[in-house]
């Protein structure tokens, strides 16, 4: 197999070569955050929002980071790696403990670790499992703590899915690791950012797809009901892109395959990102 390069605190290897201590926040507490930017074409797509989400996450967990620094090893991971397309795996702990505790000392310094990997992203249909969400209530955040959605994707993949939908008592939030939309004949709609999903940089790049189509389309609160009478239904996520649900497998559903506004959406995004 080919070698991963990566980079760990500051220092570029190759992954197989990277030690790190068992007493890493993120290995003990998942005390970390995490940022996954797809390239195409040797080029990153949505750099800034990647970069700016990275950040905002670190905020939410009060981890001080050098996002300049950051942004350059990124950068290098694209460029050294000679990758034509794949994305860049971009992880930051809080740091390393002298032994496990919950509180931390406020001199710890962050750990920073990143590869890149080598991606096609061909598109691809999914089947799918719909499951309660049991996640924590900040999904905003994009914490590597995933084990919902690790429990839930898990289960269904033993039905022979490769994603889930997930709802909180009926009202829909999100993919296990993607946003949702769905279509009716005229319209499409995706679950807002008010209920505890994370801001996928995909979803926004399409929604600004969207309103320059001049399609019809809302963000809002939607239900069970509203998705089983979809014509179409599809997910967003950075290695995915726009991957259209084949079959939702514990859910009746009437859905057409390359519903006219998924490949009116399908085809402006990838023009835009992926040619
Ligand atoms: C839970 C969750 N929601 C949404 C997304 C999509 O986000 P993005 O489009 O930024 O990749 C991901 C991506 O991994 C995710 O894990």
């Amino acid at each position: 197999m080919k070698k991963i390069y990566a980079v760990y605190n500051g220092s570029f290897n190759y992954l197989e070569d990277i030690k790190i201590s068992p007493l890493s926040r993120a290995y003990t507490f998942s005390d970390s955050v995490y940022e996954v930017i797809p390239f195409f074409n040797f080029k990153a797509i949505a750099y800034k929002k990647h970069i700016h989400r990275l950040q905002n996450s670190c905020n939410a967990l009060g981890i001080s980071i050098n996002i300049e620094a950051i942004s350059s090893e990124i950068t290098s991971l694209i460029k050294n790696s000679r990758l034509e397309n794949g994305y860049i795996y971009y992880q930051i702990s809080r740091g390393i403990d002298a032994l496990r505790s919950h509180m931390y000392e406020d001199s710890l310094d962050e750990e920073t670790f990143g590869y890149a990997v080598e991606h096609n992203f061909n598109s691809q249909t999914l089947k799918v499992s719909l499951c309660e969400d049991i996640r924590w209530q900040r999904c905003d955040i994009k914490s590597t703590s995933l084990l919902g959605n690790v429990l839930s994707m898990n289960q269904a993949k033993k039905d022979g899915c490769n994603e889930v939908i997930m709802h909180k008592a009926n009202l829909l939030t999100e993919g296990g690791a993607s946003n949702i939309f769905f279509a009716t004949d005229d319209c499409i709609y995706t679950p807002s950012l008010a209920n505890n999903i994370l801001p996928g940089i995909t979803r926004e790049l399409l929604i600004e797809e969207i309103r320059n189509l001049g399609l019809n389309f809302e963000e809002g609160d939607y239900n069970v009901e509203e998705l089983s009478s979809a014509k179409s239904i599809w997910l967003t996520s950075s290695t995915k892109g726009l991957a259209q649900v084949a079959e939702i497998v514990n859910l009746n559903t009437n859905l057409i395959t390359n519903h006219k506004l998924f490949l009116e959406c399908e085809r402006s995004f990838n023009n835009k990102y992926l040619s």
